[in-house]
């Protein structure tokens, strides 16, 4: 008999940056930079030439998203109306870079978590929407910083990334290529967001998860049981960023607009909801669970509004907190890794035999879906 493997989630962790911007706080600084703007070109608005910007608002922000506050890096230059993006030195070559520095704080918690040395780890992939450089990988630095022999390499599936990454290592352990799969997804967002666009500079922070993924021979007694996963896509237009190696930011320019986030949210909002809510009871149908019995939902935290109305398709009635918890109000949303910070933060209290789920949607479109059982 050829030998089965099985993969599960051995551990998780989470790295959360020390900063962090309050709506009020981010408004002020949003206001400031209006004020300055329209001062600046009070005669060229006056003739039509140039368009008055209006001012952010912490009711809007919160009532439209969900979100109250977001962890960054960096806070001061963030705020400051007349630079309004991160800034930090850059770093030599010999040092660890930014986003291998986060990942590797995360993957140490979940290692220490599972009780795994990291020469016993196979595999490294760094899943996530942005990454600092095109090559040495940053999967491969992590690597290298935590002492893993074997392999590993950068994927992107912009908020689906983390995901992906699960179903790639499970597929890794399922074939028996690699036992123990560590899927670091860091997520150094307020490089890629508009701080000055008044319809999305509230909406990212910055954080970074890890997720060990092993065979279940090796596992602690205590893990979640992979039931299933399943990944989607469908292109559009509607979240962008063309920031790209054939298509940079003409630094001579301020801001960029093009070359950083972009979306048009009430189209993402009407789409992706009914394409996230029939995929995850599809799946569940074919995995035979009971979707409206499902002990948990850690979903994507991109919207507040979007994870209600997802949670009431699957489960049939209103979620409560519990069914569904939230994480986006003090992270905000932090692309791929906001259903692994949910489901990090929210996971302990369930019982062995506990079944639910971790799903992301995002740019693409694309969606993952992680049916999970408590095991121990
Ligand atoms: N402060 C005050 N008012 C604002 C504002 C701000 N920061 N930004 C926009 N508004 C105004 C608009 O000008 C508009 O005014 P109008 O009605 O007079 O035209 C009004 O508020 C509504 O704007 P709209 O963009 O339609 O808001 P919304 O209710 O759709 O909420 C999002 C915006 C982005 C929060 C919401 O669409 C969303 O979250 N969509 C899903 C996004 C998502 O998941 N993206 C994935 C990213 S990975």
């Amino acid at each position: 008999m050829p030998q089965t493997y099985h993969p599960v989630i051995s551990s998780t962790g989470l790295f959360t940056p020390k900063q962090s911007i309050s709506n009020a706080e981010l408004v002020a600084s949003y206001n400031a930079y209006v004020e300055l703007h329209n001062r600046q070109h009070t005669a060229d608005i006056a003739s039509g030439k140039v368009e008055a910007l209006q001012p952010s608002s912490v009711e809007f922000i919160e009532k439209a998203s969900g979100i109250k506050a977001r962890h960054v890096i960096v806070k001061d230059p963030v705020l400051d109306p007349e630079i309004m993006a991160p800034r930090w030195p850059e770093r030599g070559n010999d040092e660890l870079s930014m986003m291998a520095e986060i990942g590797v704080a995360a993957a140490r918690q979940a290692l220490e978590a599972a009780g795994r040395a990291p020469g016993d780890v196979d595999a490294v992939l760094c899943a996530a929407s942005n990454m600092e450089r095109a090559y040495p990988a940053m999967a491969i630095e992590i690597q290298q910083a935590l002492g893993i022999d074997g392999f590993a390499f950068d994927m992107n599936v912009a908020c689906s990334s983390a995901t992906f990454g699960i179903q790639t290592a499970a597929d890794y352990v399922r074939s028996g290529n690699a036992r123990s799969v560590l899927v670091v997804s860091p997520e150094i967002t307020s490089g890629h967001l508009n701080w000055r666009d008044r319809d999305s500079h509230f909406i990212f922070g910055d954080v970074a998860t890890a997720v060990l993924v092993e065979d279940v021979s090796i596992a602690p007694a205590r893990h979640w049981d992979i039931l299933g996963t399943k990944l989607k896509t469908v292109f559009s237009n509607n979240i962008r960023n063309n920031f790209g190696f054939l298509n940079r930011a003409d630094p001579g320019k301020a801001n960029n607009p093009d070359k950083l986030f972009i979306q048009e949210g009430r189209k993402v909002f009407k789409e992706v909801v009914p394409m996230v809510a029939s995929m995850i009871l599809a799946e569940a149908d074919r995995l035979d669970i009971d979707a409206a019995g499902l002990r948990r939902l850690w979903l994507h935290q991109a919207n507040a509004g979007m994870n209600r109305l997802i949670a009431q398709r699957v489960l049939g009635h209103e979620a409560d907190d519990d069914e569904s918890p939230t994480v986006l109000d003090t992270y905000g949303n932090t692309s791929s890794a906001g259903s692994i910070i949910a489901f990090h933060l929210h996971n302990d209290d369930l019982k062995a035999g506990d079944v639910g789920l971790i799903c992301s949607f995002g740019a693409g479109y694309s969606a993952g879906t992680v049916f999970v059982q408590k095991v121990g």
